[in-house]
């Protein structure tokens, strides 16, 4: 059991399970682009880890870039995202994987999905370490998943609490 600010936390997936699930997944990856150059575009701050472990299991060729955005505002989705740092790479005619985190309300990835569209990739995919399919309101289409899991607040990997908790190598469940 862990503590950050006011809330406490129990261990819910393992370091372990979380190397071997991304080993998958950048395996998946190298195979369905292989002969191509994929763009990954990691959404800061949340996919920092995710992105440089996925990144090293991938085997073909990659570019990788960031942009950042913020819905979340303490453990729920405020409804509305905030641009904070945008596209700074051509994607015209590229192959983009955006890389999230965590898809919760899908609002988030509705409005990423929207600005890479915009910029005529000639394909788009979207990975996430984490999927809450009860909490997904907004329909999209995930094309790499490394796990479901039910409608509860998580920290660890990456992802946050209030700006913490981001540097623990396991994921945690709110209790
Ligand atoms: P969405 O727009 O509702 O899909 O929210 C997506 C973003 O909210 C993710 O990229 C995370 O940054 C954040 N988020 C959603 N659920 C959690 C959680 O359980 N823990 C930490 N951050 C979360
Ligand atoms: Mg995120």
């Amino acid at each position: 059991m862990i503590s950050i600010k006011d809330k406490v936390f129990v261990p819910y997936i393992t370091a372990n399970s979380i190397h071997h699930r991304v080993a998958e997944l950048g395996a998946e990856i190298s195979k369905d682009f292989k002969g191509d150059c994929p763009v990954l575009i990691g959404v800061l701050n949340g996919s920092f880890i995710f992105l440089s472990d996925l990144a090293k299991s991938i085997s073909i060729p990659i570019e990788v870039s960031f942009v950042k955005v913020s819905s979340y505002l303490g453990t729920s989705s405020t409804g509305a995202v905030k641009n904070l740092l945008g596209l700074d790479i051509e994607l015209q005619n590229r192959s983009v994987i955006i890389v999230e985190d965590i898809i919760d309300t899908g609002l988030s990835m509705k409005h990423l999905l929207e600005m890479v569209q915009i910029e005529n990739p000639k394909r788009i995919a979207v990975a996430t370490l984490l999927l809450k399919p009860d909490a997904l309101s907004h329909p999209i289409q995930v094309n790499y998943i490394g796990f479901e899991i039910p409608n509860k607040f998580v920290v660890g990997y990456g992802m946050d609490f209030d700006g913490l908790g981001r540097n623990l190598p396991e994921l945690y469940q709110l209790k």
